[in-house]
């Protein structure tokens, strides 16, 4: 069954039916899923959806756009939360520099501390990195990330910055964007990367496929990059869902099939 390995269901827009779709997914295909904590509050939330449902596991971090709320005493709170059960990796965290806030600076020192959370926990790190892919390599390369492992979620640079990440033998999270029509050079990236290191992913509520763009996004359209995916490898959409999966349970350790 598909594994969604980034969502944020406890994200306020699905105040309404959250309980009625998670109940919902795993009759219609989607076997795993990975609540990934962007806020301190979004982490505990995490927590608690995957302590709710058997399928269901977290990452705790803080986003790069919310460190604002970091301090010394919050962070010993999230490195309490890497010690749940369900807690499977740190993130997500990284770089954006879309926006000039929070400053650059201050995004690189807690990037450095949750990679060195996730470094001393054991966990696999959850890669945020918007416009900001050099600074992202050579703080992860100063860092040791290879050694830590994890995911670059929504993948978005070209084939050589692939190249770079797989020399640290990381994984690729590929989501809706590699259904828009202007995507051409991230399809140049998935046809790059091997199959053994591409993961599903929505990041919902965001990033709907382009069928459904502008929509509240949910891991049910991950049918939709299934078959992008299919298409540009030139294998079934069995194949995609397969390999993905395996490649997920290996990198969050998650040998035991959820109920
Ligand atoms: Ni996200």
């Amino acid at each position: 069954m598909i594994f969604e390995s980034h969502a944020h269901y406890d994200d306020e827009v699905f105040d309404g039916d959250r309980e009625a779709l998670l109940s919902s997914l795993q009759e219609r295909g989607i076997g795993t899923v990975i609540n990934i904590g962007a806020s301190l509050s979004g982490s505990e939330a995490s927590v608690r959806l995957a302590e709710q449902y058997p399928f269901i596991y977290a990452a705790v971090g803080v986003h790069p756009s919310e460190i604002g709320e970091l301090d010394e005493e919050s962070f010993v709170r999230l490195h309490t939360l890497c010690d749940h059960e369900k807690v499977i990796a740190v993130g997500e965290t990284g770089l954006d520099y879309h926006y000039p806030e929070p400053d650059k600076a201050l995004q690189k020192k807690w990037f450095e501390k949750q990679l060195l959370l996730a470094r001393e926990t054991g966990l696999p790190v959850i890669i945020h990195s918007r416009e900001a892919a050099k600074d992202t390599l050579d703080m992860m390369k100063a860092l040791d990330a290879g050694k830590i492992g994890g995911v670059v979620h929504c993948f978005s640079y070209g084939k050589e910055m692939a190249r770079e990440y797989l020399n640290m033998d990381f994984y690729f999270g590929i989501g809706g964007v590699i259904t828009f029509p202007n995507a051409k050079k991230l399809k140049e990236a998935v046809e790059y990367i091997p199959m053994e290191k591409i993961l599903l992913e929505t990041d919902s509520p965001y990033l709907a496929p382009q069928s459904h763009r502008g929509e509240r996004n949910s891991s049910l359209n991950l049918s939709y990059v299934v078959e992008a995916i299919a298409e540009l490898k030139g294998i079934s959409c069995e194949e995609v869902e397969r390999v993905t999966e395996e490649n997920a349970r290996r990198l969050f350790q998650l040998t035991v099939q959820p109920d």
